[in-house]
């Protein structure tokens, strides 16, 4: 790591932290627990010891907060910005007024509707095929049921309108319920991807009672469906592979290795929240005047609650 870390140290520019690399990292908020595994990703990657000046800011929910991030970033002269933004939309002039000023910014998790030569590179997962994922779990899972002909009821529970994460799954979960004409979509909502809406979405939901039947319960990410369980439970409603109700979600996070083996949570779909190396290993490549590549797509899994036990030891967040 020395010989690294020495390698990554610049010729000590004047008033620049001692030839630290300067990188401004803009999160995207504290929304939910994979949330904070990816920023602690960060914060561990991107220290002192190891060559980094760290401007860490908390776009604590708010894209104008994060545009103006972007400026305040340009203004220092920070030698990268890794942007892991809330929404594609409306980063057109701030990305353009980073290129400008010579600043790369590399882009994480969710994507940016840009022209991609408006920046570096973009790390993160394929959501579409997160979503596919899932419908194809749950078409496997009813064969081997042998519900393969009943009508199947689902309530769509969508993370942040506009965030790619929720785009790309919902994309694919609803291309998979289009092929599927017994299955059919009784409720959707947004729940911007924490336990707290999530449970609000569900509690409204049941009281309403205009939804008679539901089947399935697809949550687009763990937190949500911890907050759907709550309001499930306080309705006296069973769900889980030992339960009525069939629960999927995304993330997997360790609670859902948890749910999984409690018979409360049938599958999850693998987000991956450490991103922070690829990120760093593109700084590397950058700093030696490599080329990078415009794409990094991270590796990942489903599981499911008949494989959790074998795989919550590994998992660490
Ligand atoms: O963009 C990734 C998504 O954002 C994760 O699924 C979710 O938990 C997070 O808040």
């Amino acid at each position: 790591r020395a010989d690294k870390t020495q390698q990554l140290i610049r010729g000590a520019a004047p008033g620049y932290n001692d030839g630290l690399i300067r990188v401004g990292m803009i999160q995207t908020g504290k929304e939910s627990d994979w949330r904070d595994a990816n920023t602690n990703d960060y914060l561990n990657t991107f220290t002192k010891e190891r060559g980094y000046d760290l401007i860490y800011i908390d776009g604590n929910s708010s894209s104008e907060r994060q545009v103006k991030a972007m400026y305040d970033l340009i203004q220092q002269k920070v030698d990268y910005i890794i942007l892991q933004p809330i929404v594609e939309t409306g980063w057109e002039d701030a990305i353009h007024a980073a290129k400008e000023a010579g600043i790369p910014v590399i882009v994480a998790d969710r994507k940016i509707a840009v022209d991609e030569t408006e920046y570096v590179s973009w790390i993160g997962s394929d959501f579409e095929e997160e979503g596919r994922k899932a419908v194809t779990w749950l078409d496997q899972y009813l064969t081997e049921q042998g519900r393969e002909n009943e009508t199947i009821h689902i309530v769509l529970l969508e993370g942040t309108e506009g965030a790619t994460a929720a785009i790309g799954r919902t994309n694919g979960i609803l291309h998979g319920v289009e092929e599927h004409p017994n299955w059919t979509i009784v409720d959707r909502g947004c729940a911007n991807f924490t336990q707290g809406e999530g449970q609000t979405y569900m509690e409204n939901l049941l009281s309403k009672g205009t939804v008679k039947d539901i089947d399935v319960i697809i949550s687009e990410n763990d937190n949500m469906i911890f907050g759907a369980m709550k309001a499930l439970d306080r309705n006296g409603k069973s769900y889980g592979p030992e339960g009525d109700i069939i629960m999927i979600s995304f993330d997997a996070l360790h609670e859902s290795f948890e749910n999984m083996i409690a018979g409360k949570l049938h599958a999850t779909v693998e987000c991956n929240p450490l991103l922070a190396s690829t990120v760093e290993t593109v700084i590397e490549e950058l700093e030696a005047g490599r080329e990078v590549d415009k794409i990094y797509n991270t590796e990942e899994n489903i599981y499911t609650y008949e494989n959790a036990a074998d795989y919550i030891d590994q998992r660490k967040y």
